[in-house]
Order: C-alpha cells, then structure tokens, then sequence
C-alpha cells in the first residue's frame, strides 16, 4: 500500500521557498549571499496595526471565532470594496482565511470536479498550478510572453476556452512579472468572458495598493459588472500593509460559493487567526497615507533594478507597473557557459551558476511558466540590490 497519496504526487513544492531555502543554507555556511527570491516587503508592520493586534490580546479576543471571519473585518472588506474599487458587497459575501493563499485554495477546492479547467496566464504565481492539481482539475496554461508585456490578448483567452473551462485566474500586478493590465486591456478580456458564462473567474488583486507612475488598478467586476455574480475578488493585507507572517486573506464574490468555502474551511483550519483578524481590521480601517510613501520607495527600487539589468550583457528588462518584481529575459545567454565553466542551458542553469558563482539567490523562470528568464523580487535595501546588481553584471560580463 502506498504511504502518500496519489494526489501528492501531482503536485511539487514550492521553488521559491526552495531558492529561500538554499540561500539560507549557503549564508549559515558563511557565504556572503543576497537574496532576491523572497517575495514580501521588506518594511516592518507598521505600529497601529500591530498596537490594535496588542489590544486585542489584551482584551481577550483569542477564542475561536466564525469560521470565515469576525463580523468587524467583514464590514471593513465590505468598505474596502467600496472605497477602492466602486464594488458593493455585503458580510454574507466575504470570506476571511488564513492568507490569501488558503482563500485561493478554498474556492478551488470547493469547486473543481476531475477533467475541469483552469485557465492560468504565464508566468503565473508559482502555486496556481498545483493548487489546481491539488484540486483535481487540469491547468491550462497560456504563454503570455515578454513580447506582449507579460500579458494575455483577448484571442489568447477565447482559444484557451472550452466547455471544460471552470476558472480563469487572473492576477494584475503580477507576481512574477509586476506587469498590470490596464482598464482598456482587461475591458477586452472580460468582453471575451460575457461570452462564455459558464467560466468562473478569480482576480488575485493581492498587489493592487503596489503600483507606480499614472497606473491605474482595475478589477474585473469593477470594468464589466455582468461578470459580478460570477467573479471571486480575492485580495489580503500581507503585501500592502506588509503582513506576510500575519495570515489574513480574503474574497468577495457570490454567496454560493462564500457558503462553499466555508463549509470547507470549517473542515479545515476552523477560523483565522483571531488576533490577526483584529489586526486586518486596523490595516484596512486605518490610516492608507503611508501606503504612498512605500509604493514611492519601490518605484525607485524598481527604477535602480530596471535601469541595471538592462546594462548587463544579455539580458533584457521590461518595466514593471506594480508589485516588487521584474522579470528580465535571458534569451541571450541561453548556450554561453558561466565564469566559473557551467552551461547555461536553462534558467535554472543561470539563477544556480549565479547563486553559486556571485552569491546572488534570484528565482528561475520555468517556476513561473515562461522560460527563458529569472524573478528579481526588489523588496530589499537599495545598498543589497545595488551590490547585487554589480554582481549580476559582472557575472553575465564574464558569460561567454
Ligand atoms: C499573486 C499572489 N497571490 C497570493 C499570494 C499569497 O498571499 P498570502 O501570503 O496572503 O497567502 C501571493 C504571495 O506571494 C502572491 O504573490
């Protein structure tokens, strides 16, 4: 009898935190490592959230609590969805889970049957495709390539649909890319939805507050509300208010599939952190002003990343609308070999032979979908990514 299950052997673990892991291993070795693979903000939480986590304590909400949420944090999603994005939801439409990733999570357990489809742009956040295996259903994956900025055309979405469709997973800014569609390019893609009523559709807005420049943020409800009774608008506090360790994502969308959710997140991790949930309330109930100043603080990260890369041999470097990524193309070194002597015949190739030569920990392309590149995340000092730059340059500097 097999120990594991079958389902196990679907899917893989994660190689982001693989990259953390072994970045990690080479620093406690005593090797000078930068790592660029993690991907949260690298601010701290800021005080009036944490104090209203402290109060929270203090006062004795530490019990268990409704299964997909405290009524307070679900008014304040409630306000949320209104101030930001023009959306009207009521409580009996949110659900709270422990991250973002377990909101994900519950809407495709809840839904997917074997053989259903779930369409996913790449690059893709590295966990879509196994969460979806997880689930029993099947990936499709369209490739959204460099040359298109990293985003899917409204013929791309139509072809990839087919009676199988259940979802389409949408996430804009990107994570790996940090490209964000505009209003006008995800007009045509829900155009191409009101089409096909049977497909699902689930908007991972977890970057929504990290954008730059005139970018406007979008969500699809928000562009064609005939898409509302059919869309799971799912966002969380870890990015914007730099709450990773925290735990708190969360949904709006129709009360069938909140319900459904429920039902398996009640089976499963019981409620969210209470403590934390208070803290989400402070997060989105409070202050937004320092929001800015983080976003300011990124796009010039973002500006020193985009601006180096792009001056090292063989790489090209689009720039980014949000989050804290890029995502540059190594299409020039594919067949060189390293300083050290190592064949760079893929992206796992070179983030390695980088990793191992410079000391400079970045995460492969072919973790996201799209091949041949590699995910700088910027959420770190700008002395750390101005050293890494340096040697990112001269390590392709010596690729021949
Ligand atoms: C696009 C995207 N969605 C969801 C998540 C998950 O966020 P959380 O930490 O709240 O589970 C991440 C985290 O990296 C992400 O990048």
């Amino acid at each position: 009898m097999d120990m594991l299950s079958a389902t196990l052997g679907r899917v893989k673990p994660s190689p982001t935190i693989a990259v953390t892991t072994k970045a990690a291993e080479l620093k406690a070795e005593g090797r000078d490592v930068i790592g660029l693979g993690a991907g949260e903000p690298d601010f701290d939480t800021p005080d009036h959230i944490k104090d209203a986590a402290k109060a929270a304590i203090d006062a004795g909400k530490t019990k268990y609590t409704a299964p997909d949420g405290i009524p307070e944090l679900k008014q304040a999603i409630c306000a949320k969805f209104k101030r930001d994005n023009g959306l009207d939801y009521t409580p009996k439409q949110v659900s709270v889970g422990t991250g973002g990733k377990q909101i994900l999570y519950n809407a495709l357990m809840a839904t997917l049957n074997p053989g259903d489809e779930v369409i996913i742009p790449a690059p893709y956040w590295v966990s879509y495709p196994d969460m979806v295996l997880l689930g029993g259903g099947e990936p499709v994956v369209v490739e959204c390539g460099i040359e298109q900025g990293f985003k899917m055309t409204p013929k791309q979405l139509n072809d990839a649909i087919t009676p199988k469709t259940k979802w389409l997973i949408f996430n804009s800014p990107s994570n790996p890319t940090g490209a964000g569609y505009t209003r006008e390019e995800l007009k045509a893609l829900t155009d191409v939805l009101v089409h096909h009523p049977h497909v699902l559709i689930m908007t991972d807005d977890m970057y929504e507050h990290l954008r730059f420049g005139d970018f406007e943020f979008t969500t699809p409800a928000q562009v064609e509300p005939e898409l509302y009774d059919r869309t799971l608008t799912c966002n969380g506090v870890s990015k914007a208010y730099s709450m990773t360790g925290w735990r708190i994502g969360y949904a709006a969308g129709p009360e069938w599939l909140i319900g459904a959710m429920r039902k398996i997140q009640s089976q499963s991790t019981s409620n969210p952190c209470s403590i934390s949930q208070w803290a989400a309330v402070e997060a989105l109930n409070g202050p937004q002003e320092f929001l800015q100043d983080w976003c300011r603080s990124f796009e010039r990260r973002r500006d020193l990343v985009v601006s180096e890369l792009n001056q090292c041999k063989g790489i090209t470097c689009p720039t980014p609308d949000g989050a804290f990524y890029v995502y540059p193309s190594i299409a020039e070194l594919i067949g060189m070999v390293s300083p050290a002597g190592t064949a760079i015949d893929s992206d796992e190739a070179f983030a390695t032979a980088l990793l191992e030569e410079e000391g400079v920990a970045v995460v492969f392309g072919a973790a996201f979908g799209l091949s041949p590149a590699f995910r700088v995340s910027y959420a770190t000092s700008e002395a750390a990514l101005t050293e890494a730059m340096t040697r990112i340059k001269r390590f392709c500097a010596g690729c021949s």
